[in-house]
């Protein structure tokens, strides 16, 4: 194993074809390293980790993302599936996206909950109070997990694209693939996944900005079972940069989501997950061209 390795497995990557569109639908360290090791390469997650580090380092920052198509006051856009145009296979597909590998301890999971993380989502991020315990919760030194890498506070929830070593991970890989084919024909341009994950119930993931992703992001979104009443919802929480005001988005199943990831600090995109309901979750999300709306044929 080694990173020179895991750095030839990347280049080649680079280069357009089978390995590259792969790629587009893997977010997982584990994943990448079990598709190196399809391929001949072998590395481990935390090669890989040095290897992307030290290829980053060498390449030309990426463009930042041009402004949004309107100066509009709407910071969000959401959609049933069903109304999409394209989205068939897409829809069809989501039974085999939303696994629960057998490989995941929900029990585990249980018991990292920390109540006093989920309040911080009850918080504005302008709120001192969010403020002061932000800077304590990021101050205090991260667990280790079994590979012997810092787990992410912030995420109360499952990662599937880290659980390959289950019987319905191919099957799970394969729906993903054509997931991608489906919305790059949609879109016309390049889409990949940016995240696939699991929100038990309890799950959430607290507040961020992923500012160092910019782009627009689209996530599907679904759940097990319909909500016995819609106010008792998952929701989608965020903060308008401008106003500062928090809007709460609750959510219902089969809903597409659009927003935009910003870099501007006077324009960061703070947003948290909640899912305090006793359905499970899920959600898929996605880097899609800047044009998206137009490629959909939406009105603005
Ligand atoms: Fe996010």
């Amino acid at each position: 194993m080694s990173v020179e390795s895991c750095t030839e497995f990347l280049l080649s990557t680079r280069d357009p074809g089978d390995l590259a569109q792969q790629l587009k639908a893997m977010t997982g360290l584990e994943e990448i390293v079990l598709l190196g090791r399809r391929n001949g390469y072998s590395f481990s997650a935390k090669e890989l980790m040095a290897a992307s580090a030290s290829l980053a380092d060498g390449a030309p920052a990426p463009a930042r993302p041009g402004p949004p198509p309107a100066d509009t006051s709407f910071l969000h856009y959401e959609y049933r599936i069903a109304d999409l145009p394209g989205f068939e296979p897409v829809a069809a597909e989501l039974p085999r996206l939303k696994i629960r590998p057998p490989s995941v301890d929900l029990a585990e999971l249980a018991a990292d909950f920390r109540e006093e993380d989920m309040w911080s989502t009850s918080l504005s991020p302008a709120d001192p109070r969010f403020r002061a315990w932000y800077r304590k919760a990021t101050a205090e030194p991260a667990r280790l997990n079994g590979s012997g890498l810092p787990v992410n506070r912030g995420f109360h929830l499952v990662n599937l694209d880290e659980h390959v070593a289950h019987p319905g991970y191919g099957d799970y890989l394969a729906a993903k693939n054509r997931v991608v084919t489906a919305l790059e024909r949609v879109f016309g341009g390049e889409v990949r996944f940016s995240g696939s994950l699991w929100y038990p119930p309890s799950g959430y993931r607290l507040w961020h900005t992923n500012e160092d992703q910019p782009g627009w992001r689209m996530y599907v979104i679904d759940t097990d079972r319909p909500f016995g009443d819609p106010a008792q919802s998952s929701f989608f929480r965020y903060m308008n940069p401008r106003t500062q005001e928090v809007v709460t988005l609750p959510e219902s199943p089969r809903t597409v989501r659009f927003f935009r990831i910003e870099q501007d600090p006077e324009k960061l995109f703070w947003h948290c997950i909640v899912n305090p309901t006793d359905r499970h979750r899920w959600s898929f999300g996605f880097a899609v061209p800047d044009d998206w709306m137009h490629r959909l044929r939406l009105p603005a």
